[in-house]
């Protein structure tokens, strides 16, 4: 895996977004896969800017969901289906028939899971996996112990990660459903790039172990170590406990111009 250190989130969400625009460049229709929560905010700020400055045509992008809380009511304003439409379809101007994602009020969640990963494969699979990582080392909402194999499925929270939600919720941690549907890692793994961004000293220890840690399934995140194209872009504070620190940034500062990430 590639491993990126930027000197805070602003450049993360800068150097990210220029991935994504050069990938609609090559392909106007790619499907993108967006992550919620705080983290990957400046990606969408910047790659927004791209597309009102006229660098980049995201009129045929297509973008599909990570994860859904189960059992919110549909519209509202926490489930990520309303984030990723608040957040990415219209700040980027995208039409809301671009736009896949689980069905987190299903009846049937289980079909839902189901259509959801057969949905994503007939839509020709996504080309860029946007990612954050959790202070448990999940990705998507496969937390801690979740099969390296799993496919879209629903899932339980850890507390840590309901706790960490809760600000998204007033601060009330029993607003936050015990629930999610979630993208499995195997479902993950298949998309063509891998784009995980971490900032803050909260998440150093997650990253440390994702990316200088053994693949185990205790820390989802190092399922990343599996996929041929992977690329991890941290701020310093999350960088902070990484051995390999200097290797990446020179790697890094030596790379040409025409690779991308
Ligand atoms: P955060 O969430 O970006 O709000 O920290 C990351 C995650 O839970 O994947």
């Amino acid at each position: 895996m590639e491993v990126v250190i930027v000197p805070d989130a602003a450049a993360g969400g800068e150097l990210i977004a220029e991935a994504v625009a050069g990938l609609l460049r090559r392909k106007p229709d790619a499907l993108l896969g967006v992550a919620t929560g705080s983290t990957p905010l400046p990606v969408y700020q910047a790659l927004a800017g791209l597309v009102r400055g006229g660098a980049v045509d995201a009129s045929r992008a297509r973008v599909c969901q990570l994860d859904e809380y189960v059992g919110l009511p549909a519209g509202h304003p926490e489930s990520y289906r309303s984030v990723v439409l608040r957040e990415v379809v219209e700040p980027l101007g995208l039409s809301p028939d671009a736009f896949l994602g689980p069905d987190g009020s299903a009846p049937d969640v289980l079909a839902a899971c189901e259509a959801y990963d057969a949905a994503l494969a007939s839509a020709g699979g996504v080309d860029l996996q946007l990612l954050g990582i959790g202070t448990d080392g999940h990705i998507g909402f496969n937390e801690p112990c979740s099969s390296l194999a799993s496919r879209t499925r629903i899932k339980t929270l850890t507390e840590q990660t309901r706790v960490d939600n809760a600000r998204f919720f007033g601060g009330d941690i029993s607003q936050v459903p015990h629930h999610v549907i979630t993208q499995g890692i195997g479902t993950i793994l298949e998309a063509r790039h891998l784009v995980l961004l971490a900032t803050g000293e909260g998440k150093a220890e997650a990253i440390a172990q994702t990316v200088e840690g053994p693949v185990a399934a205790v820390v989802p995140a190092s399922a990343l170590q599996l996929h041929p194209h992977a690329t991890v872009v941290v701020d310093e504070a999350a960088a902070s406990e990484l051995k390999l620190a200097p290797y990446f940034r020179a790697t890094f500062a030596a790379k040409p111009d025409w690779q991308g990430l």
